[in-house]
């Protein structure tokens, strides 16, 4: 562990530098699980990870040393289970926040928590939460954003990075830095009960919002329109005037 020099109270002031490691989500989770001594806010970070991991047990691909790989530990004992969602609102928010300040207005977040620019993903979120007494005991904040890789490979063809749009490279732990005050900022937003606003910002950057696009339930393909998000985090999609909700899996954009 090392101290950090980033302002801030309380995120990024530990930081642990690993140059390989399987997943810093799978690193984080064991040294929680052997009772290592972490302070809220300590960092993960990697070069180089073996098994990094996505939504829905797919694979986080990432060019040694070119991307932010990062897990972040934070304790939000203070939100209720059915509250859970707002975490992925405060990170997509943050690091969108982030993005905006570099590259102007294109930065969207397609639910639930992808971060896009011009369309494309530029960063990915993998939350995962340790339940206590019905707490988050602990929550670890996976973080991939694509920072200075040009080349991707084929199946990732919609995957963009900070340096294909602004055709600069970035350092990486300035970036870092930047990132958790952002959190840091967006995370004392939802302590300080500012719901309201975490829900409007979210919803103005929602990807697709009060769009026609065509989605995916089991077999069937039709045109919808999102219409908001749920406090619970489902998605919620008015087909020809009807209604309904769709939990992660549920659904797939088709577009
Ligand atoms: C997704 O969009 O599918 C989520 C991707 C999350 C990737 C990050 S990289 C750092 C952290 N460690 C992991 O194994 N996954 C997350």
């Amino acid at each position: 562990m090392q101290n950090n020099t980033f302002s801030g109270l309380f995120v990024g002031q530990n930081i642990v530098r690993l140059k390989v490691v399987n997943s810093t989500n799978t690193f984080l989770k064991e040294a929680l699980s052997n009772f290592a001594p972490l302070p809220e806010g300590t960092v993960i970070m990697a070069d180089v990870q073996t098994a990094g991991r996505g939504q829905m047990h797919t694979n986080w691909v990432s060019e040694p040393g070119k991307n932010l790989t990062i897990s972040i530990l934070l304790k939000p004992a203070f939100l209720q289970l059915h509250d859970q969602f707002a975490m992925n609102k405060v990170v997509s928010l943050a690091i969108t926040d982030v993005l905006l300040r570099h590259t102007g207005s294109s930065t969207k977040i397609k639910w639930p928590n992808d971060c896009l620019i011009g369309g494309k993903k530029i960063g990915g979120v993998l939350i995962e939460n340790s339940i206590t007494n019905s707490r988050i005991k602990d929550c670890i904040i996976g973080i991939g954003l694509n920072v200075n890789q040009i080349n991707f490979p084929h199946w990732l063809e919609h995957a963009t990075s900070l340096r294909k749009i602004l055709h600069t490279d970035y350092d990486l732990t300035t970036l870092l830095g930047e990132l958790c005050s952002a959190l840091e900022a967006r995370y004392l937003q939802l302590k300080a009960n500012k719901t309201a606003l975490i829900n409007a910002d979210y919803l103005d950057r929602l990807y697709g919002l009060n769009e026609i696009k065509r989605f995916k339930t089991g077999n069937v393909v039709q045109n919808g329109k999102i219409t908001g998000v749920t406090a619970a985090g489902r998605l919620i999609i008015t087909f020809k005037d009807q209604e309904q909700t769709f939990g992660f899996k549920e659904i797939e954009m088709m577009q």
